[in-house]
């Protein structure tokens, strides 16, 4: 099967489409929430520095390997690897790198279901004025009661599922690259419309301050950090860059494709970063949040400066469209593979997986409130133990599955594709496939696939065991 120039799934219309996809699903929660906190946290440019130097290094040539690999096989990435080992001679069981990939996207889209099903709940709150004079008790109030409520977190997790499986299951062109060719320009708009505010908002230079400051001493203890969101931020090790390199018609050139996607998402993560904190200053706010910047230090700050309700709303709208464009890679490994294995129809197999991810996703959403004292991996008083209830320490089934798939599943998932790419795929394939503009440049990013890469992820994927 592998070898054929188009999917049976169907195909872009043209690479930009790929792009957008790409694009679609590296941008996300990941870069609106979850970079500008750490950059905020880790000494902001040393931080930003080790963090452009890990997608160059680490991160890029992954999402390369996971493209070529993906137009080659043209197949779910599962059978996709399944074939090209076998037809490099080599064993077929490195599909299971990419059972393992998909299963991890599934357990993300398990709880991103649930996070992305706040940004929802604030559209609505925002569009309400339920923020407007806010103060921090009031909107920390505000998030406790609403993840405290487990019929709320089910509802909006139900509708966010549901629309992420109504996409995939009217499939690749009328299903995806319909929505993506909707969803990323007005993603895009709204990122700059909210830009353009922050500049408005006279504390602009603050913000670039807070992202760009040079702090070496915190810097150290962001490298693996930055490491770790590289691979989160770009939806590397777990087949979704794959399958959708496996829709990429076939003459477009990989190398310059896959280094736009990472280029924008580099920039929407720097532009988020740039359009949030000077908001956050203008209503006399500390950035130091951490994880609650998005949900409780910002709707703050949208309570307290001018027409913050308006621009309240377009932020959480950006939110849960990024979001929405990630949810969809993280479902498609899955559905393609079922699709090919069993050959029932693709809109059946959606509602079957996607309900599995749903279910999953109750016990991330009851994480806050009825299952809150179910913990997983404790250490305490007692020693360790797998599973304890009502225990001080351990991370909730949220927390552990959220651990084990960034932790462990995505970056052992990237190091297999790398050495599959790189060492076992052969020399020449991978060269053809790619089809670089500037074939002077083809050894430099075969070293860093077969070297750099994984040297890379092995140090980052032991340090953070060992820790
Ligand atoms: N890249 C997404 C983000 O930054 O939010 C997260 C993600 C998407 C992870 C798709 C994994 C994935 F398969």
């Amino acid at each position: 099967m592998a070898n054929e120039s188009v999917s049976i799934h169907g195909i872009w219309s043209s690479r930009w489409v790929f792009i957008l996809a790409a694009t679609g699903s590296a941008v996300g929660l990941g870069n609106i929430w979850k970079f500008p906190y750490m950059a905020g946290a880790y000494g902001g440019g040393a931080f930003v520095l080790v963090y452009l130097v890990c997608i160059a290094l680490i991160g890029l040539p992954i999402m390369l390997a996971e493209t070529v690999l993906g137009r080659r096989g043209r197949q779910s990435p599962v059978n996709t690897l399944r074939s090209l080992a076998v037809q490099s001679g080599a064993s077929p069981r490195w599909s299971w790198a990419a059972t393992m990939g998909m299963t991890a996207a599934l357990l993300i889209l398990s709880f991103y279901s649930v996070v992305a099903g706040w940004s929802l709940d604030y559209i609505i709150g925002m569009g309400r004025g339920e923020f407007a004079g806010i103060d921090g008790a009031g909107a920390g109030a505000r998030f406790d009661s609403m993840t405290a409520d487990p019929w709320r977190l089910t509802l909006w997790h139900t509708l966010f599922m549901l629309v992420t499986g109504y996409i995939i299951a009217k499939g690749v062109v009328a299903g995806l690259e319909r929505s993506l060719r909707i969803m990323m320009p007005l993603l895009f708009v709204l990122l700059v419309v909210l830009l353009g505010y922050s500049l408005t908002t006279g504390y602009f230079m603050q913000g670039v301050q807070f992202l760009f400051h040079f702090d070496l001493s915190q810097a150290r203890a962001g490298i693996l950090a930055a490491m770790g969101h590289a691979f989160f931020t770009l939806s590397i090790g777990v087949g979704s860059i794959m399958v959708f390199g496996s829709y990429m018609p076939k003459k477009s050139s990989i190398g310059g494709t896959v280094l736009t996607v990472a280029l924008l998402d580099t920039v929407v993560a720097l532009t988020a970063g740039l359009a949030l904190f000077p908001i956050v200053f203008a209503a006399g706010l500390e950035p130091s949040a951490g994880p609650g910047l998005m949900f409780v230090t910002l709707p703050i700050a949208f309570g307290n400066v001018m027409a913050g309700q308006v621009f309240g709303v377009i932020f959480f709208v950006l939110v849960a469209i990024a979001a929405w464009s990630s949810a969809i890679s993280m479902l498609e490994p899955a559905v393609a593979f079922w699709i090919e294995r069993s050959g029932k129809s693709r809109a059946r197999i959606t509602a079957v997986i996607a309900s599995i991810c749903w279910v999953v996703g109750l016990g991330s959403a009851l994480s806050f409130n009825v299952l809150a004292d179910a913990k997983f991996f404790v250490v305490d008083a007692d020693g360790w133990r797998l599973f304890a209830w009502g225990a001080e320490g351990g991370k909730t089934f949220f927390d552990t599955v959220d651990y084990v798939t960034s932790r462990i599943m995505l970056p052992l998932g990237g190091l297999l594709f790398a050495l599959f790419a790189g060492w076992v795929l052969g020399r020449d394939v991978f060269k053809a496939e790619l089809g670089l503009k500037y074939p002077r440049l083809f050894p430099v990013v075969y070293w860093l696939l077969r070297y750099v890469a994984p040297v890379g992820v092995a140090i980052v994927f032991v340090t953070e065991l060992y820790n």
